[in-house]
């Protein structure tokens, strides 16, 4: 029975026009690849037609009223993003390309100007390449080390040498719900092992801040990076957070117009916050459709987001293991509180990709391959998995649609 405090999925499904207008007559599309990229609402779509169609100019350019008024429109979305997050100040919301932007910004301005040989980076062996990828690139010019936080068997990490690996280590950066296991660390130990040994902290919120209630000032983290596509907002435009003492103090990452106070022959002089971040033409209107995005998860309540999230995901559980059996392993957590709805499958003596293949024929939509995360990968002992993750759009009637599908699959290989 619902109650008022559910969410309701088939009014959510409502307000997501794909949903009527794709694209197989005869079945409903069932989309479980919303850790990749979620659709969107006609909220979304509506607000960004509107502002190109009565509002949009460049921003903090022109003076005529209608690039006042864009500019005023981005800066109400800045300020929409920073109370969906609890960032204490505005400016500390830094509008990136995307999430992998954001956390190469940190690794390159941040890390190229403090760290070197001696100094260690710890990250765990769950992260996605956007966040191994930038510290070993830098790690090959500045000599600093890079350790691991091992994952366990069961899909969460292993912290008994936590203590150990922070030691005398300059950074601690982490996922805060991985995309391939849904595991969502225990935060808050982490953060404060972190602090204890003197680490910064960042965290790819990917996965986290369009799932779960997020709040920069408890969490204690010093950066959080997030993209808008995963959210129900547009590609095109990411998110990164940070404490204003550190964002100042951090030298420019990208170098063009927008970010400088001045610029002679002999130099420049870069602008404050957040703009000292921001070179050249933000995504405008994509920043418009992130907060039209926000302003919907907001009204949707993420506790309840959360929640449904929560609940869906034991269902999802426990249908595919009764229907599946031991044929059918899902790697992660057992427990759905201690994760969130990604789950990666594998089906015995089938490849994630012929898999995928299979159940695209039913209508649903999973996502095959190594998701960016090839050391994972390699700890699993596998080199792919097809990856099925649910969002505010999805129900019941989802999950058994991927239970039907994977019974066929199975069939179809017979093994
Ligand atoms: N966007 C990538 C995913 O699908 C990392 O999880």
């Amino acid at each position: 029975m619902t109650t008022a405090a559910e969410l309701d999925v088939a009014a959510v499904k409502a307000d997501f026009p794909i949903f009527d207008r794709c694209c197989d007559p005869d079945r409903p599309l069932v989309f479980l690849d919303s850790a990749a990229s979620s659709q969107k609402p006609r909220q979304v779509v509506e607000a960004m037609s509107d502002f190109y169609e009565t509002t949009y100019a460049n921003v903090h350019r022109g003076v005529y009223r209608i690039a006042e008024a864009a500019t005023n429109i981005m800066e109400a979305g800045r300020r929409t993003v920073a109370g969906f997050i609890g960032a204490p100040r505005p400016e500390e919301i830094i509008f990136t390309k995307n999430a992998t932007e954001a956390l190469n910004l940190v690794a390159r301005s941040w890390g190229g100007a403090n760290l070197g040989p001696g100094d260690a980076v710890v990250l765990t062996q769950m992260e996605h390449h956007a966040n191994i990828v930038p510290w070993q690139i830098l790690a090959a010019e500045k000599g600093f080390e890079i350790r691991w936080i091992p994952v366990r068997a069961d899909g969460y990490l292993d912290l008994t040498e936590l203590d150990r690996l922070l030691d005398g280590a300059a950074m601690m950066s982490v996922t805060a719900m991985s995309n391939v296991l849904g595991t969502i660390p225990p935060l808050d130990a982490m953060i404060a092992a972190a602090r204890a040994a003197g680490a910064l902290v960042m965290l790819d919120a990917c996965q986290y801040v369009p799932h779960l209630p997020t709040d920069v000032s408890s969490l204690d983290a010093d950066f959080i990076a997030f993209s808008g596509h995963k959210m129900l907002g547009p590609t095109g435009v990411g998110v990164l957070w940070g404490r204003s003492e550190l964002l100042d103090d951090m030298p420019p990452f990208l170098g063009g117009g927008g970010m400088i106070l001045d610029v002679t022959q002999e130099g420049f002089r870069a602008d404050a916050i957040p703009a000292k971040f921001e070179a050249g033409t933000p995504p405008i209107t994509e920043i418009v459709g992130l907060a039209a995005a926000v302003d919907y998860l907001g009204e949707l309540g993420m506790d309840r987001v959360r929640r449904h999230e929560v609940s869906l995901t034991a269902y999802a559980l426990r249908t595919l293991t009764e229907r599946l059996g031991e044929r059918l392993t899902i790697h992660g957590p057992s427990e759905p509180a201690d994760r969130g709805g990604v789950l990666s499958l594998d089906l015995a003596g089938v490849h994630p990709h012929d898999l995928s293949q299979v159940l695209d024929q039913h209508n649903v939509c999973v996502r095959p391959g190594h998701h960016c995360a090839k050391p994972l990968m390699r700890v699993l002992g596998v080199g792919a998995t097809a990856r099925a993750s649910l969002y505010v759009y999805n129900d019941e009637s989802d999950v058994d649609a991927l239970a039907d599908a994977l019974v066929d699959a199975g069939e179809f290989f017979a093994f």
